[in-house]
């Protein structure tokens, strides 16, 4: 099943109240968090109290993407705000086995998140560890950015890992994502799409969400022709 996660990181957090009723009663699966310390990325965004007023009011899943170096001291707070599907870079762990399993453990669904220019081959030994893999589809850091079209190559690539290692392993893929490009993704692989921009400044967000959500059910096989 296809699934769409809302980026609140170019939600207006002077009506955050608003703007999470809107993902609640959009087309939408989770709440995309993304928190970023200054360090792993050139940006900080926000931290515990900020998701724990979005935690108060969300009716779905929040899924929280962990920019932040050292990220397995902080899993215990996150699953105490509420946090389902936890990711964290691969780029940040020393031993992202470890982490992976902690966040198991602590009943969350457990991610690596991988830079655009880390090979996702480098993945074979922790599919099996790891509920999903998030694509970063822009440089992590800002919402907004232009899609980097290689990814669609990487999510192809992922794909078939997964299917080769026989496992379960979900693909999320973040950054840049509209309804211009979103059944190309689906086809390429991705299970779930993460979307900002494209919603909270589209001029009927609604229409976007659902938009975005048909793009994962429309002709599958037709698309995939296009991407190779
Ligand atoms: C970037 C974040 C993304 C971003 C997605 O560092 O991880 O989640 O906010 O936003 P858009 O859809 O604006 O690229
Ligand atoms: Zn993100």
């Amino acid at each position: 099943m296809k699934m769409l996660s809302i980026s609140m990181l170019s939600a207006d957090f002077g009506r955050l109240n608003e703007e999470v009723e809107m993902v609640n009663a959009g087309a939408a699966d989770l709440f995309h968090l993304d928190v970023m310390d200054g360090r792993f990325v050139p940006n900080i965004s926000y931290g515990f109290p900020v998701i724990k007023a979005i935690a108060a009011k969300a009716l779905k899943p929040l899924d929280a993407h962990l920019m932040i170096v050292e990220p397995d001291r902080y899993i215990e707070s996150f699953r105490a705000v509420g946090i389902a599907w936890l990711s964290v870079h691969y780029e940040a762990c020393v031993h992202l086995n470890r982490t992976l399993q902690q966040i198991r453990s602590a009943g969350m669904k457990a991610g690596v998140a991988l830079n655009p220019h880390t090979p996702v081959s480098l993945l074979v030994d922790s599919l099996h560890t790891a509920d999903f893999i998030l694509i970063m589809s822009v440089n992590p850091g800002f919402g907004g950015q232009a899609f980097i079209e290689h990814s669609l190559h990487r999510i192809a690539e992922l794909k078939t890992l997964i299917t080769r290692e026989k496992a379960a392993t979900l693909i999320e893929v973040d950054g840049g994502i509209s309804p211009r490009n979103a059944a190309q993704l689906y086809a390429a692989g991705a299970d779930i799409l993460v979307a900002g921009n494209a919603v909270f400044n589209a001029t009927d967000p609604m229409q976007t969400m659902a938009e975005l959500v048909a793009a994962g059910s429309s002709n599958i096989q037709n698309l995939k022709s296009t991407i190779r």
